[in-house]
């Protein structure tokens, strides 16, 4: 039997997972595990690099251990772990700052972008990001990285610190690929032109975990227009391509074709497909809820599991670097 590819991924612990966030990381993750060894990670450390409230922060982080589980993640099929439970990342990660231009990272667009948004908090973390990012995927010599198009010139640096490291120390670390998921984008529900994101406001998204009277009422608010609009036109296709059942697309499709949308009876009967696409998802959810030492059990064992391959490459690593006395 040959060994399976190691795949990374990670998501942020802060806040609700929408329909979005589902569609571009979260399904295709619970694919990859059947065919990969895969790694799918709740980047803690990442997340306390933006502002944040700390009294609000482990329950972000068991909210999205209980996502990862409802959703499918199988802890018997894949390793799923909080990223600051394994302290070799944050090792590597100072071992990976030295060999790391910083223009390289301050020609980051993410960096420049978040710098502009929290212009009071630039803090050091904002711009090592990517560093850790590089560790977390490096530490287990990953083969690919499953992310969304923001990401990509992460993965880029990722390689280049492999690089950078190799040259220097010698052949050590593989240079990942990132794993681009396809994915259409899924607008904000009140303004199509915008991707759907947290960063607009609640009534922009539908939560994979929001009640279908959440859902029913959010999509009832969407947008809607009495003239032929393309941006809206598409923004329920995709709704319709993703979550509609054969009968409603079909139907749907042809009002479409027509231009004539009874954007009415869309919204419900969109509400409906949504909220039945999540159903099993929200009732595993409530279940796992209840039992919050099984699930801190599953992120220990993870962590555990994670963490002997962390330590080796570490040792690896500290041999090259010099800094194991013989
Ligand atoms: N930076 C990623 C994001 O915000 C999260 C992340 C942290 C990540 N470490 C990672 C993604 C390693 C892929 C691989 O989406």
């Amino acid at each position: 039997m040959t060994k399976k590819q190691t795949i990374f991924s990670a998501i942020q612990p802060s806040g609700e997972l929408h329909i979005g966030n589902y569609l571009g990381a979260l399904k295709n993750f619970v694919e990859l595990q059947d065919k990969y060894d895969c790694f799918f990670f709740i980047a803690d450390y990442h997340s306390i690099s933006g502002e944040y409230n700390p009294k609000e922060k482990s329950k972000q982080i068991f909210d999205l251990a209980l996502d990862f589980l409802a959703i499918g993640l199988d802890p018997q099929k894949c390793t799923i772990a909080v990223q600051s439970q394994i302290p070799e990342h944050t090792e590597l990660a100072w071992i990976f700052n030295t060999v790391t231009p910083l223009a390289e990272l301050q020609r980051m667009t993410q960096f420049k972008d978040k710098s502009q948004n929290q212009d009071q908090n630039i803090n050091m973390g904002l711009l090592d990001y990517p560093v850790l990012q590089a560790a977390d995927i490096l530490i287990y010599k990953a083969y690919g990285v499953p992310v969304g198009q923001d990401q990509i010139q992460h993965i880029e640096l990722t390689r280049k610190i492999a690089r950078f490291f190799n040259n220097k120390f010698g052949e050590t670390f593989p240079e990942p690929k990132d794993l681009i998921t396809k994915t259409p984008k899924i607008m904000s529900l009140i303004d199509p032109t915008k991707k759907m994101s947290k960063s607009h406001g609640k009534k922009s998204c539908i939560g994979i975990n929001d009640e279908p009277e959440m859902i029913k009422k959010k999509m009832r608010k969407a947008v809607s227009t009495t003239e032929y609009n393309e941006d809206i036109y598409s923004f329920y296709a995709s709704l319709l391509e993703n979550f509609g059942t054969e009968k409603n697309k079909k139907y749907f499709l042809e009002q479409f074709k027509n231009k004539d949308i009874k954007f009415s009876e869309l919204k419900d009967a969109l509400a409906e497909d949504i909220s039945n696409h999540f159903k099993d998802f929200r009732e595993k959810r409530k279940e796992l809820e209840k039992d919050p030492e099984k699930v801190k059990n599953i992120l220990s064992e993870g962590a555990e599991k994670a963490r002997v391959i962390a330590k080796k490459t570490m040792r690896e690593v500290k041999e090259k670097v010099g800094v194991i006395m013989g």
